[in-house]
């Protein structure tokens, strides 16, 4: 038996497709942004593994570097000449990340990424902002002792007052950890004043952008909205499906890594490092955070026209272009949303965002434009 859910939780069945049962609950393969379930039957997917993938599935480049790693053997007991390469592309294309250091998670990097903040300030507490991942640090769950809740101070997302309150000026703020966007683009006042809380409390400042990272261009979330960037963590694309996170940025704050342990027995494995080399040059050779934004905008526009249309199944679009879902009146709107779409042969994520990819064309854009549609109106003309 396997309990509980191993993978991330929103890919629980009951995440996806709630107490539904005539729905996809395991899958063999995948290629493209195409997935075969269990039972060898194809469906058209918009969740690409929860922006883990932004390649396609099984894309070639990526296929190639990692059978060769394979091929050389995977792992040994010298540092790979591939970190440097990869770190060096990452400093060369990243603005703002001068030293980076190699995880498996995302959870796991942006942990490392507080760790390095606290030996560089010297300071402990951190006020976090957004999804970090599962470790006591980032969580109130059972089992998260009491002591390790209180080193962490959670703000609600563009909530400036809050900010404010959570950073007082008495050194106290190792970090302020930040996921850029959630559910739609931060305020204007949002940005300037977590950059001017930064300037003010001497916290570093650490920008989660492992959904935006890579796949909103080089500069990522925090280019595009103009937050300062101290640290950055990023994951999900730069290893197009294969795990790999990065913490990188500012010099002097990275060397606090030497002053602490962070120590990992498979961090440099070879696999995981070929692929995001192969996905870091598709990345230099192609524009496809272009194409996510193109593809992106006409998938966030035609759901926003289905929300505008279909008041009484869905009451906007939530995110941006490159990943967004639509937020329905209610869980069990939003659960026969996404059994409908699944009975369409189509994988749609109901309550947190869907991902487009290189393998996501206007054309395939167009056909889940179409799948939804005809969901919401089914549903908007057979209320439950
Ligand atoms: C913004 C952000 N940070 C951290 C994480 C945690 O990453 P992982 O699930 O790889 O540990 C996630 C996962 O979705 C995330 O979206």
């Amino acid at each position: 038996m396997i309990p509980g859910f191993t993978s991330t939780g929103s890919k629980r069945p009951e995440a996806l497709f709630g107490d539904q049962r005539q729905v996809p609950q395991r899958m063999l393969r995948a290629k493209g942004c195409r997935v075969w379930d269990s039972d060898g039957r194809e469906h058209l997917d918009v969740t690409m593994a929860l922006g883990a993938v932004s390649l396609g599935y099984g894309h070639p480049a990526v296929q190639q570097a990692v059978e060769k790693a394979l091929a050389d053997g995977v792992v040994g007991p010298l540092s790979p000449v591939l970190e440097l390469q990869v770190a060096e592309r990452l400093c060369v294309s990243i603005p703002g990340v001068e030293g980076v250091r190699f995880f498996k998670t995302g959870a796991e990097a942006v942990a490392a990424a507080v760790r390095i903040a606290r030996v560089h300030t010297g300071r402990e507490m951190i006020v976090t902002c957004g999804y970090q991942g599962w470790h006591d640090m980032f969580s109130n769950s059972a089992g998260v002792p009491a002591v390790v809740q209180r080193g962490r101070c959670e703000i609600p997302f563009n909530d400036v007052g809050a900010l404010r309150e959570a950073v007082p000026n008495d050194g106290s703020v190792a970090a302020i950890v930040i996921e850029p966007v959630v559910d739609g683009p931060p305020s204007r006042e949002w940005v300037d004043a977590v950059n001017e809380t930064r300037a003010r409390s001497g916290a570093v400042l650490v920008i989660d952008e492992i959904k935006t990272g890579l796949r909103l261009g080089w500069e990522g979330a925090s280019g595009r909205y103009g937050f300062h960037r101290d640290l950055i963590v990023l994951g999900k694309a730069l290893g197009n499906g294969f795990p790999i996170a990065v913490v990188g940025g500012d010099r002097a704050i990275m060397q606090a890594v030497t002053r602490t342990w962070i120590s990992s027995t498979l961090a440099t494995e070879f696999v995981s490092l070929a692929a995001a080399d192969a996905v870091l040059q598709v990345y230099e050779r192609e524009n496809v955070a272009g194409h996510l934004a193109v593809v992106g905008r006409r998938l966030y526009e035609g759901l926003d026209r289905i929300a505008s249309t279909y008041h009484a199944v869905t009451r906007a679009v939530k995110g941006i272009p490159e990943f967004c879902y639509l937020d329905c009146v209610d869980d069990a709107t939003s659960v026969r949303l996404a059994g409908g779409c699944a009975a369409q042969g189509l994988i749609f994520k109901r309550d947190a965002y869907n991902f487009v990819s290189l393998a996501h064309t206007a054309t395939v854009v167009d056909d889940i434009l179409q799948r939804v549609g005809d969901v919401v109106d089914s549903l908007a003309s057979r209320p439950a």
